[in-house]
């Protein structure tokens, strides 16, 4: 019997997944949409939260804009996890070629093997949005194991100015792509990624056993994310507010040198109110920080600032009715 069983590896393909890297993700976006002509062939299917900033514009929606490829969005679950039927009915329709699902504040979206099967049937691209989650594609998630292409926000997970990159796990997508900024892969290879995923699951953990101590928790606000799965890695820890006083938490924290963020703030115009959940939950959520430079022992002083706001605020309110 002769055998072929090299002593190293040959095969260039081989668990081979293209890499290409921009100054921001919805460069990486937009260079799939253009120039991959797969891509463009029929409308993109979005999720229903997308938000919009007048300093940062949309980081999703830009690019589809900017392709001027036909469009449509479908709703999620509390959770922000994709609606499946409402996937389903429409990309029935047969208007859609590529499916993009967004891994919000890094949480991997729970049913994405199914959404692969959905889109292998319609014979859909399927882009997964780790803008949030390069540290839950690298654990072990379900997520970026399923997605034609993975989008990454590099900067906003590592200190970097810009950043962004787009892996291939479906090569035969790249077409006339481009990647513009390839001395960024040096950058994110100087990091130890195991230590800022545990850093950041750390600080969400320590954060979150604070918020669910506090008297006001279920009353005056609730954590969009009670619990964090074995292999995600948080961006952010969201929770909704239920008065009408997230801006101003926001504003009065900001300025005790507590940098909250609020993601999304303001949904982009084209979604047109066709959901008013997540609607609601645009002008309600508000999201601590978790990154890698939170010091753990910072965590009750980021909480009783929360709290004294919190306060202030609806007392405020109060007096103002
Ligand atoms: C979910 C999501 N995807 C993509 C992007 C785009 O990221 P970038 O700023 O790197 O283009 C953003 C941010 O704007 C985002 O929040």
């Amino acid at each position: 019997m002769t055998a072929s069983l090299e002593k190293t590896a040959r095969r260039r393909d081989t668990s081979r997944t293209p890499a290409f890297f921009y100054p921001s993700a919805r460069e990486g976006m937009r260079d799939l949409l253009v120039n991959s002509a797969a891509a463009l062939e029929r409308g993109v299917l979005l999720p229903g939260f997308i938000g919009w900033s007048a300093i940062e514009g949309s980081g999703v929606f830009d690019p589809v804009r900017e392709a001027e490829v036909q469009y449509g969005f479908y709703g999620l679950n509390p959770d922000l996890s994709a609606d499946l039927d409402e996937v389903e009915a429409q990309l029935k329709s047969g208007g859609y070629g590529v499916l993009v699902i967004i891994h919000y504040y890094g949480r991997s979206e729970p049913r994405l093997q199914e959404l692969r099967r959905m889109a292998d049937e319609h014979d859909v691209i399927l882009v997964e949005d780790l803008a949030h989650g390069f540290f839950t594609s690298q654990s072990e998630s379900s997520a970026g194991r399923f997605g034609d292409v993975l989008l990454f926000s590099l900067h906003k997970q590592f200190p970097l100015a810009e950043g962004g990159m787009a892996l291939y796990r479906n090569a035969g997508l790249i077409e006339k792509q481009v990647g513009t900024r390839p001395d960024l892969a040096v950058e994110v290879l100087s990091y130890d990624w195991r230590e800022i995923a545990n850093a950041r699951r750390r600080n969400f953990s320590v954060l979150t056993s604070h918020l669910l101590e506090l008297p006001e928790c279920g009353n005056e606000f609730t954590l969009l994310w009670p619990e964090l799965s074995e292999g995600d890695v948080p961006q952010t820890l969201p929770i909704w507010v239920h008065g009408e006083i997230r801006d101003s938490i926001y504003r009065r924290m900001n300025a005790e040198g507590f940098g909250m963020v609020s993601l999304y703030h303001t949904l982009i115009q084209e979604l047109g109110g066709a959901f008013p959940r997540l609607e609601k939950l645009s002008r309600h959520i508000i999201n601590f920080p978790v990154h890698q430079d939170v010091v753990t022992n910072e965590i009750p002083s980021l909480v009783d600032s929360f709290r004294a706001s919190l306060h202030q605020m609806t007392e405020k309110q109060i007096g103002d009715s």
